[in-house]
């Protein structure tokens, strides 16, 4: 018998929302899941359900580190890996380790919309660098820099959310040597870094944890699944240290302990790896096919950067658009997707729209841009 799950920003029955920003429910491995808990508790030991070690299990973080080395790109020690429960709470984390109220974060503009709240929780001043096709403009971050020097620069380096742009390899070499030449900390929510459908993107940013004060987020949410709450912090032993020092993790240990033992059995057995690999062709198909019906349906009115990872398409649509206003009209026609004004850190980009393509299947990402394309037409006449 199938019981309805609901969750928060579940779209209504019939609707194709585009807004929602996570894997669809025949993504989710139940089986791997269920395999990897069978294998710990068939051998499990009693202090594994005790707190453990404070920057997560030493066989958990020598597991991952492995299969991010073996990932390329991301490459990894046991002892630069700190665990977390996924990068929404690292960053808070790392916003309350530190920052102080006041500081600047520096961001991509348009970016992730959920993290300006985490920021502001902090009273952190936001301040948005545009994107020129290749990630942040890092000249127009020099000029910001000397402007008003931030503590923090939060980037999104390959396939941004919403963008999908990706920062080349020199820029990010750039950006670790402003960071270790004027002091701020990079948060780089490498989220997406190993979801890429064509080729890889530059090595992430985490594998430069030892030439500036980087701190590389990544996740289990969007290789594995988002209800796990795991993932991890990779960093140089200066920046762990801080972390270490926290009194709730000093109090109670790593924040998702259980989870990393039945975690750490699908990096060994190569499980995740494997899934991983499917993953990768699934939603490559998702992306075709919404670059494929955006094409036939709004192809005249829209234009879009065809994104060769992550979840997201981001268009530009005529200026006289304004993409909250059509949402009315989505709506009407059973379809949605996020306004652009949500991501942008100064509420602008109005005529701009993110897309996900990862909650629906190739024939309900055709019929939702179907959709999309008439509420459009409807609009722009
Ligand atoms: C850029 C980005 N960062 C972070 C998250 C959330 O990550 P987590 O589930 O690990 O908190 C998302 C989810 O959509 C995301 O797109």
């Amino acid at each position: 018998m199938s019981v309805h799950v609901s969750f928060d920003g579940e779209p209504e029955r019939g609707v194709i929302d585009f807004g929602v920003g996570q894997p669809s429910a025949d993504l989710l491995p139940v089986w791997l899941v269920r395999a990897a808990s069978e294998r710990f508790f068939a051998a499990a030991q009693p202090l594994e359900l005790n707190y453990g070690e404070k920057q997560g299990d030493a066989r958990f973080r020598a597991a991952l580190a492995e299969f991010l080395t073996r990932a390329g790109g991301h490459e990894a020690r046991a002892e630069s890996l700190f665990l977390s429960a996924g990068i929404s709470q690292a960053l808070d984390f790392v916003c309350q380790r530190f920052t102080r109220p006041g500081d600047t974060v520096f961001t991509e503009d348009p970016t992730y919309f959920l993290a300006f709240q985490i920021f502001r929780d902090h009273g952190l001043n936001i301040v948005g660098i545009p994107q020129d096709g290749h990630g942040m403009d890092l000249d127009r971050f020099e000029q910001e820099l000397a402007r008003s020097p931030p503590r923090l620069v939060y980037t999104i380096p390959s396939f941004n959310n919403p963008t999908g742009q990706t920062l080349s390899h020199a820029r990010r070499e750039r950006l670790v040597a402003l960071s270790r030449e004027h002091g701020f900390i990079i948060a780089a929510d490498e989220v997406y870094q190993l979801l890429h459908y064509a080729e890889p993107p530059p090595p992430a940013l985490g594998t430069w944890v030892e030439h500036g004060n980087v701190l590389s987020l990544g996740s289990f949410s969007k290789i594995l699944a988002p209800g796990m709450r795991l993932g991890w912090i990779q960093a140089n032993a200066d920046l762990i240290r801080n972390l270490l020092a926290s009194g709730v993790i000093i109090s109670g240990g790593n924040f998702n302990h259980f989870c990393s033992h039945i975690v750490r059995q699908m990096l060994e057995d190569g499980s995740l790896a494997r899934l991983l690999a499917e993953l990768r062709l699934k939603y490559a198909s998702r992306a075709d096919a919404m670059d494929q019906a955006l094409h036939q349906h709004l192809g005249g009115i829209a234009t879009w950067q065809r994104p060769q990872g992550g979840y997201f398409f981001w268009l530009n649509l005529p200026a006289h658009i304004n993409a909250a206003d059509l949402q009315v009209a989505a709506r009407e026609a059973h379809t949605g997707f996020q306004a652009g004004s949500r991501c942008s850190t100064a509420g602008g980009m109005h005529n701009c729209l993110r897309l996900c393509f990862a909650f629906y299947t190739v024939p309900e990402i055709h019929e939702g841009i179907a959709r999309l394309g008439q509420a459009l037409n409807a609009a722009a006449r």
